[in-house]
């Protein structure tokens, strides 16, 4: 496997659309049902512009040179009010056939390395309370609970809840 790590550009839009699709049919863990997001290559290309150009939007992404394929991504967004601008929301997806090869904790670490060079101070997410997967590199990164949402997540098979986590940097 010959992969690149690196931000996201405007070009990758529809390869993006293509990441998502495979994300949503291929885990729960993720917010979208199959088929539920409706983003146009225009709408995506326009939103990896915009991060492109915000300092308020990171995204990296898993190349992999051989296929031309985004194995995954990992972004992270935050408020641009001077109040909460510190703290980072992030999220992270990864084909299943890339899972389990480091390429989560890769993402992460390049993540947290951008959030130390822009003035974060505080790193957030939250996940499912049964992606035991995500929640074991999460605290290996060093990411602590915080809290629990009852019932955070409607899936088909009914109502799940999500921790928060978070780490101070
Ligand atoms: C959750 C997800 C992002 C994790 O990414 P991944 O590439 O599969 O995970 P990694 O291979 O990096 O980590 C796997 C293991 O190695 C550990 N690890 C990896 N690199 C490491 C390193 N350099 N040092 C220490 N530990 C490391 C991880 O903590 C984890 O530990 P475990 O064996 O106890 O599970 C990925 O599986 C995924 O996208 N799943 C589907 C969607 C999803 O759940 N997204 C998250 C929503 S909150």
């Amino acid at each position: 496997m010959n992969i690149n790590v690196r931000a996201a550009k405007e070009s990758d839009a529809a390869a993006f659309l293509d990441l998502w699709d495979a994300l949503d049919s291929e885990t729960e863990f993720m917010l979208y049902e199959p088929d539920e997001r409706q983003a146009s290559l225009e709408t995506q290309q326009s939103n990896l512009a915009n991060a492109e150009s915000s300092d308020n939007v990171q995204i990296f992404v898993l190349e992999d040179v051989d296929t031309d394929l985004l194995a995954g991504f990992c972004a992270g967004r935050r408020s641009s009010n001077l109040r909460d601008k510190h703290s980072l929301h992030m999220v992270a997806g990864i084909r299943q056939a890339y899972t389990g090869k480091t390429w989560g904790y890769t993402l992460l670490k390049e993540l947290e390395s951008w959030a130390r060079e822009n003035d974060v101070s505080r790193l957030e997410l939250s996940v499912m309370v049964n992606n035991t997967k995500a929640i074991a590199l999460y605290e290996k990164l060093g990411y602590k609970f915080e809290g629990t949402k009852i019932n955070a997540v409607k899936l088909k098979s009914g109502f799940v809840d999500e921790h928060i986590m978070a780490k101070l940097i």
